[in-house]
């Protein structure tokens, strides 16, 4: 298949052009760098150091023996994105060319109004391209587990049956999104659903859950095809940002009581979660929603599975509670179906205290290059739009 990944510079996107070319597929690609200018807006960098896009594309043909086809530019302008699907007549779009934190949308008016906008006009102009373009490919967007929000029910997949007043129908399950960012998802997911409905097309789109871990093993050890891995308070998710705490001796720090529970995987399982999506697309018309997670865990379990994997190097680490800078639920019922992906196929790819001991086996070479930005691992972005650092230090 031939398979256009927008934001395929990014930590999923260099991973997932990887993952499909592996798997026989034609992988091209476009992306305008932003990630890498969010992360130094934040006074970090990626743990693993990462290469321009030209170095990339030369490791890329060395290993696969053959040219991935790039576009660079801004998916919020429309000629851009027609032209790359015109030249690159896509069998299906991965859609993950969106700015994705939480934090970084909560820090003022600014940056909720551009994560809003980027992410609603990058998913606006791939919709109409492919229906300008390539009308009958398959459109593979991702959205997010919490889209759902914490909801005091099981959560079903996309949709669920509901019954008032004597009657009966098949709706969207309630979004209770937490963030601007997790809003914003909704809003794509809406648009996604009603374009679907409008033009026929297909439509796949992932409800995924927290993703960490560095690159997979089969993409071999050539630096130059590493994806990156943050851990700044904004673009660093949780088990990512444990590692890089762990590898420093800094306090694995959690937001409040730790209680809270979502759903995660490793980065491999979601490799293999999108290829099963992207080969088996649902017919036209059809818009598909699957929970893409391997399993429920509370935050503390993580924060105790991150100081056990880092016990084993000889790694001290202590669990600090922080004053919690987000407004969420921290004891809540939280039990969400993802049948459909095993229906695809999915098997979870296993050990998760063997995948901790991986990434602090890759992370312990750059221990200083995280040191050298410690400061960045603290939040002091809160959910009430107050900028304040919190009341810690970081160890000397
Ligand atoms: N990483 C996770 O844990 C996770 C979990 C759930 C959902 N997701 C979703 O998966 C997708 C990819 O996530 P990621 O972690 O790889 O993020 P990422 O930021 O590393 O990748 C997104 C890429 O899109 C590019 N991009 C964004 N806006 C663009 C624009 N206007 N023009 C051109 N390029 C643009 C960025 O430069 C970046 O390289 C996102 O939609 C995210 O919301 C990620």
């Amino acid at each position: 298949m031939r398979v256009f990944i927008a934001g395929i510079d990014g930590y999923l996107g260099w991973t997932l052009a990887q993952a499909l070319t592996a798997r026989g597929h034609e992988v091209g690609g476009a992306d305008g760098y932003f990630r890498r200018k969010w992360v130094d807006e934040m006074g970090s960098w990626s743990a693993i150091p990462i290469v321009s896009m030209k170095e990339r594309l030369e490791a890329f043909r060395e290993r696969y023996g053959k040219r991935l086809p790039f576009w660079e530019g801004d998916l919020r302008s429309y000629p851009f994105v027609e032209q790359a699907l015109r030249e690159f007549r896509p069998d299906a779009v991965v859609h993950l060319g969106e700015c994705p934190s939480a934090p970084y949308s909560a820090i003022d008016v600014e940056h909720a109004v551009f994560v809003q906008t980027n992410n609603l006009t990058t998913t606006f102009h791939l919709l109409f391209a492919m229906k300008a373009i390539a009308p009958e490919a398959h459109l593979v967007k991702l959205g997010t587990m919490g889209e759902y929000g914490t909801p005091n029910l099981d959560i079903p997949e996309g949709f669920f049956e509901v019954e008032y007043r004597g009657r009966k129908d098949r709706l969207p399950f309630p979004r209770q999104a937490g963030s601007w960012y997790h809003w914003s998802k909704v809003h794509g997911s809406n648009n996604v659903m009603f374009a679907s409905k409008l033009w026929d097309l297909a439509a796949t789109d992932i409800m995924q859950g927290i993703v960490f871990g560095t690159h997979p093993a089969e993409m071999g050890d050539d630096p130059r095809l590493a994806t990156r891995l943050d851990f700044d308070q904004a673009f660093g998710t949780i088990v990512n940002r444990f590692c890089c705490q762990a590898v420093i001796g800094h306090p694995l720090t959690l937001y409040g009581s730790g209680t809270q529970q979502r759903g995660f995987l490793p980065l491999q399982d979601s490799m293999q979660c999108l290829a099963l999506a992207v080969e088996n697309p649902p017919k036209r018309g059809e818009y598909r929603v699957l929970n893409q997670f391997q399993q429920v865990y509370r935050l503390d379990d993580w924060a105790g599975k991150v100081a056990k994997a880092a016990d084993a190097f000889g790694l001290k680490t202590e669990i600090r509670h922080l004053d919690n800078p987000r407004k969420e639920q921290e004891e809540h019922h939280y039990r969400p179906d993802h049948d459909e992906l095993t229906r695809l196929g999915y098997r979870p790819s296993g050990d998760m205290d063997a995948e901790l001991r991986t990434m602090l086996a890759r992370l312990l070479p750059h221990a200083e290059r995280i040191r050298g930005k410690s400061e960045a691992l603290l939040p002091d972005i809160r959910w009430t739009g107050d900028r304040s650092r919190v009341s810690y230090r970081l160890p000397t």
